[in-house]
């Protein structure tokens, strides 16, 4: 008796992890390598302030060029420029990310019009 339940709530269970499976491919984009140059450049805002534009003492990123952001980066990976925590995190990334979110960074604009 409680063999053939246990069968049944088995099976009950089986279908609901398929549905649900299923579901999940319908409604997902089909899946990146890694995490986006997007989702990259986010960990960078939560300092330099949301795309890049810092509202206090941090260095804004944003209105500077791809190429200077990707230089200060490649130094700062190198531990030049007197960095105090840049080196350690341009470190994270391999050079091709990090022109990724330099190239990224560049191309936002301005959210408010106001550029420091
Ligand atoms: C924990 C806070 C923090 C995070 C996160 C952070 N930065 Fe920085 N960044 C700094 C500080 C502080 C400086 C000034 C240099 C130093 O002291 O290391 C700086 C300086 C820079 C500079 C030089 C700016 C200039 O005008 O020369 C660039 C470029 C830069 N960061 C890019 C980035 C990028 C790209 C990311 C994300 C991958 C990032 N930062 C993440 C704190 C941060």
């Amino acid at each position: 008796m409680t063999g053939s339940r246990g069968k049944l709530f088995a099976r009950a269970l089986a279908a609901a992890a398929g549905l649900s499976l299923m579901a999940g491919v319908d409604a997902a984009e089909p899946a990146p390598a890694g995490p986006s140059v997007e989702a990259l450049s986010f960990n960078c805002y939560t300092c330099h302030g949301p795309d890049g534009r810092s509202p206090a003492a941090m260095p804004s990123l944003q209105g500077k060029h791809a190429d200077y952001l990707l230089r200060r980066l490649l130094e700062f990976k190198q531990g030049k420029g007197h960095p105090t925590i840049m080196d350690r995190i341009a470190r994270g990334y391999s050079d091709e990310e990090l022109a990724d979110i330099a190239a990224y960074i560049a191309a936002q604009t301005p959210s408010t019009g106001e550029r420091r």
